[in-house]
């Protein structure tokens, strides 16, 4: 049976040593970090995780402006609203939840988020910088993933990895960090045009899963003791909740836990540590500010 990779024990360090550094910040410098957190529309899973953030903020010590905007409020105010956050001096850090409602460009808005405040990582410079090696702001899900395979003890060094999922957010920035000199692990990326996706599967050492669609990765596609790391949320439909929904992965838990060495459990393996990071971001953006 897999040992379970713990994300929410592994986040309360981290945030308990972000808020440390979040007060010898303030004391030092005068500085406090400030996150302006964007959400526009009213998508119920954008909406719980951009009030995780906050709150997640706010037990860290740092400042969250909030702002909620209209569905019909048009991509001129969005924009208007980036704009203000990036000439204001207060605000370290800007994050748009994504998916953004039909009708917006999405690259158009990522676009005009200022890179020193892309504490996201989605920018198109911060992402080049991250493709050659350069300071930047990790993306918080793949810089949360490499996190918890170094707490599990998982070597990437030589490392088969296999991540199912192309996603920019996720399934591309992760294959480019995996690839680095520092991780040292070949990367298969996988995606909805591979061809016998258990072919691949079964050959990886480390598995990352970041397909959005529950059951993708099951026990029979794994390799004996392979790692499993699972990026999905899925709410699946559950008369037993009283939700009438529960979360899933995108992988087939009970099956994968029956050959897997480790697996990440859904809920609390990746989703809290991606938060976490996002403060992480913020906190070493607002220590810049300040130098
Ligand atoms: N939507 C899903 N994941 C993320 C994320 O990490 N950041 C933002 N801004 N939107 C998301």
């Amino acid at each position: 049976m897999a040992k379970t990779i713990d994300g929410r024990a592994l986040a309360k360090g981290l945030r308990a040593e972000i808020a440390a550094g979040v007060s010898e910040l303030r004391a030092r410098t005068g500085v406090t970090p400030a996150l302006a957190v964007i959400l526009v529309g009213d998508n119920p899973a954008s909406i719980s995780y951009v009030t995780a953030k906050e709150k997640a903020c706010a037990e860290a010590g740092i400042v969250s402006h909030e702002t909620r905007l209209d569905a019909s409020c048009g991509e001129d105010a969005l924009l208007q609203t980036i704009a203000g956050f990036n000439e204001d001096p207060s605000v370290h850090g800007i994050l748009v939840q994504l998916p953004l409602p039909r009708g917006f460009d999405e690259r158009k808005v990522i676009d005009a988020i200022s890179p020193e405040k892309d504490v996201d990582g989605f920018t198109p410079v911060n992402v080049g910088r991250m493709l050659i090696g350069e300071e930047c702001f990790l993306p918080c899900t793949p810089f949360g993933i490499l996190k918890m395979l170094d707490f599990a003890g998982v070597g990437t060094d030589g490392a088969n990895v296999v991540v199912v999922g192309r996603s920019n957010i996720v399934g591309k920035p992760v294959a480019a960090l995996l690839s680095r000199r520092e991780a040292n692990a070949t990367v298969t990326l996988c995606h909805t045009g591979t061809r016998d996706l258990a072919s691949f599967t079964r050959r990886a050492d480390i598995v990352i899963v970041a397909t959005g669609r529950a059951g993708t990765l099951t026990g029979d596609m794994l390799k004996p003791g392979a790692v499993v790391i699972d990026v999905g949320v899925n709410r699946v439909e559950d008369a037993t909740s009283p939700r009438g929904y529960s979360l899933k992965g995108d992988s087939d838990f009970e099956s994968c836990a029956r050959v897997a060495s480790a697996i990440t459990p859904v809920p609390g393996g990746v989703g809290p540590m991606t938060i976490t990071m996002l403060l992480w971001n913020t906190l070493e953006s607002a220590r810049r500010a300040a130098r």
